[in-house]
């Protein structure tokens, strides 16, 4: 039976507990530098928390979740690629293109899955205006990737030295489906990038920076496509689609139910506009990251390699 060890209990961790749990593992055991947080989570749950510091004693444990901070993503990686550990890391796997360089000769070394979470890649609509895209590629001219989130109330969310804002927490994963509907990002445009709330300000630690709340990239791929992401922090509420279009066609799709799926071509009558019902992503993410584990799916979605592209795309950005 698999033993998995979730490191970081704050908002993600209930997400990849359930989604653990939907696949029938229950031995889940809990860490968090605040320990209060993994025992709190662990009763709600119904599962086991451990002492940070035995975060790598346990080692009947094989497989890690880690949802902390962007900025602690490295140290926990290293540490558990050292030990030879599968893991599934939130995005941004890492923020430093070397160590991911590294982490990709060492995971193919050691026969290791390390996967990012990057789960817009899992939502059904998203699937299908994929198989549409490539149903119809080279028809496909623009692309309009939309998401925007209130945040949290937590410093770090904003903050520079700690790997927050707008280009880490939603950009990524915009970057990470239009790489993933159109290949690579070749050239980049034009670059807004803002901080609009400057009274976050207040909490961040006093020696940080507001990292940007706000950015509008405007690129093009390998094959002329025009690609316009807009992501920011400043919204009310969650919103997130894709827009795309070319010369009698177009197509809507989002992450969330209460938005459709519209594939349509102007010369064709059995155009699609259909809503989906709401589904837990993550249970479908870590069937594919423990399938990946077990050798039954070769992993293709959200490997180092993408985390690389990913990479190279905001360091030019933020360069
Ligand atoms: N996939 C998504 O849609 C999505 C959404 C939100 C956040 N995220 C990502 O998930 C990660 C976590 O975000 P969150 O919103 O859950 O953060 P959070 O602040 O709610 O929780 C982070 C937890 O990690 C703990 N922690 C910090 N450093 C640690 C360390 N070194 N070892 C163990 N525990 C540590 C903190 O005490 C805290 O409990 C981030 O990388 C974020 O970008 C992904």
């Amino acid at each position: 039976m698999k033993k998995i060890g979730i490191i970081g209990c704050g908002r993600q961790a209930p997400k990849h507990i359930m989604g653990y749990l939907e696949n029938g593992i229950k031995d889940i055991f809990l860490f968090d530098v605040v320990e209060s947080r993994a025992r709190d989570l662990a009763v709600q749950f119904n599962i086991k928390h451990k002492k940070i510091e035995d975060l790598l004693r346990k080692g009947d444990i094989d497989i890690y979740s880690i949802c902390t901070p962007p900025n602690t993503h490295d140290g926990i990686i290293k540490k558990l690629i050292d030990n030879n550990k599968h893991l599934l890391c939130e995005k941004p796997l890492s923020l430093n293109l070397d160590n991911l360089i590294e982490y990709e000769h060492l995971a193919k070394e050691k026969g290791l899955t390390v996967m990012g979470g990057y789960i817009y890649k899992f939502s059904p609509s998203h699937i299908k205006m994929k198989e549409f895209i490539e149903a119809n590629q080279s028809r496909v001219t623009k692309a309009y990737f939309r998401i925007a989130s209130p945040g949290i109330q937590s410093g770090w969310q904003y903050s520079k030295n700690q790997g927050g804002g707008v280009i880490n927490e939603l950009f990524v994963h915009m970057i990470d489906l239009a790489n993933w509907y159109f290949g690579p990002i070749e050239n980049i445009e034009e670059i807004d990038a803002q901080v609009y709330v400057s009274e976050r300000v207040r909490i961040i630690e006093k020696n940080d920076i507001l990292a940007e709340d706000f950015i509008t990239v405007r690129m093009q791929n390998r094959f002329g496509v025009s690609i316009t992401i807009e992501a920011d922090m400043i919204s009310n509420d969650f919103v997130q689609y894709v827009n795309v279009s070319g010369p009698g066609l177009s197509g809507f799709c989002s992450i969330q139910p209460n938005l459709p799926l519209v594939m349509s071509h102007t010369d064709k009558k059995n155009n699609i506009c259909e809503y989906g019902e709401f589904k837990n992503l993550h249970t479908s993410q870590i069937r594919y990251f423990l399938n990946c584990i077990d050798q039954i799916t070769t992993h293709s979605k959200s490997t180092i390699s993408e985390s690389i592209s990913i990479c190279k795309t905001i360091n030019k950005i933020t360069d």
